[in-house]
């Protein structure tokens, strides 16, 4: 079976960056067992680009799943890459704050944090109990 990381790397592959020139690539694991891949898209217009764990989190979405339990991310950089803060959001929405990150670079450097690590004192449903 594919590894996390071996579906990462692979799509990263597949990156449209041809402004920043650096591809990265996200998979996640779906509660079912499923992998779900995404790569960072960019635009002429720089703020419309969209991050590899965006996608990836579209993908397992339009599939149907809400829940993730890992997820593995990884650069050609000479350090792993930590996801951006609106990624960390975005992945806390779906994970919990014990799920397993793994940042990876393709020189084969691994760093393991978790969603909680990468995101303390996240924004979360519990802030909203006034909001009706
Ligand atoms: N990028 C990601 O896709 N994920 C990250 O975790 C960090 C940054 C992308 C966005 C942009 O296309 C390029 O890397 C440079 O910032």
């Amino acid at each position: 079976m594919m590894s996390l990381l071996d579906a990462a790397q692979d799509v990263r592959e597949r990156a449209y960056a041809p402004y920043s020139k650096f591809k990265v690539g996200a998979a996640i694991r779906g509660e079912s067992g499923a992998i779900y891949r995404g790569c960072n898209v960019e635009n002429v217009a720089y703020p419309e680009g969209t991050c590899a764990e965006a996608g990836a989190i579209s993908s397992m979405i339009a599939a149907g799943e809400t829940r993730l339990t890992k997820v593995a991310v990884i650069a050609d950089s000479p350090n792993p890459v930590p996801p951006c803060g609106g990624c960390r959001q975005k992945l806390a929405e779906f994970g919990a704050e014990d799920t397993v990150v793994i940042l990876a670079t393709t020189d084969g450097a691994r760093l393991e944090t978790t969603i909680g690590d990468l995101l303390p004192g996240r924004f979360d449903a519990g802030h909203m109990t006034n909001a009706s």
